[in-house]
């Protein structure tokens, strides 16, 4: 009995260290996140753009510097444009900061602003 709920355990630490490595090294927040255990089936969109994004976007995705608002980015361009950004980045705007189902659900979160 004890034997097999240790098997568990130990698989369930196994998925979650999977999971965990597709990271990079900048986004240490979201590791600490994902250490909880709740978010790896679905992505919280706004929480990887407070994380990865606000930094240039503002805190309020309402742009600063030269990079510009994403609040209503929506308007001006498609979900699949946003993700060709996030993936490929732009002058003054690194690609490659998120990946995988996180740039997708991010893409979505924000074609939905406008
Ligand atoms: C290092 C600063 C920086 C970070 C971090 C950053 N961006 Fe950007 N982003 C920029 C700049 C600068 C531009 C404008 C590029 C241009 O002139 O075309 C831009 C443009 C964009 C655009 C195009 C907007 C438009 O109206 O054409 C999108 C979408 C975007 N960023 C999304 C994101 C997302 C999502 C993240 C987080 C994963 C992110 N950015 C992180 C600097 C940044």
């Amino acid at each position: 009995m004890k034997n097999k709920l240790f098997a568990i355990m130990f698989g369930a630490v196994l998925v979650l260290g999977a999971c965990g490595g597709g990271n990079k090294t900048n986004e240490n927040n979201n590791n600490a996140n994902t250490d909880t255990g709740g978010s790896t089936a679905s992505v919280d969109a706004e929480q990887v753009v407070n994380t990865s994004c606000i930094t240039c976007h503002g805190q309020n995705l309402e742009g600063a510097g030269n990079a510009p608002a994403l609040a209503d980015v929506g308007a001006r361009l498609s979900e699949e444009e946003i993700h060709d950004v996030i993936i490929n980045g732009r002058p003054g705007m690194p690609g490659g900061l998120i990946k995988g189902e996180e740039a997708e659900a991010v893409a979505k979160w924000l074609a939905e602003k406008k």
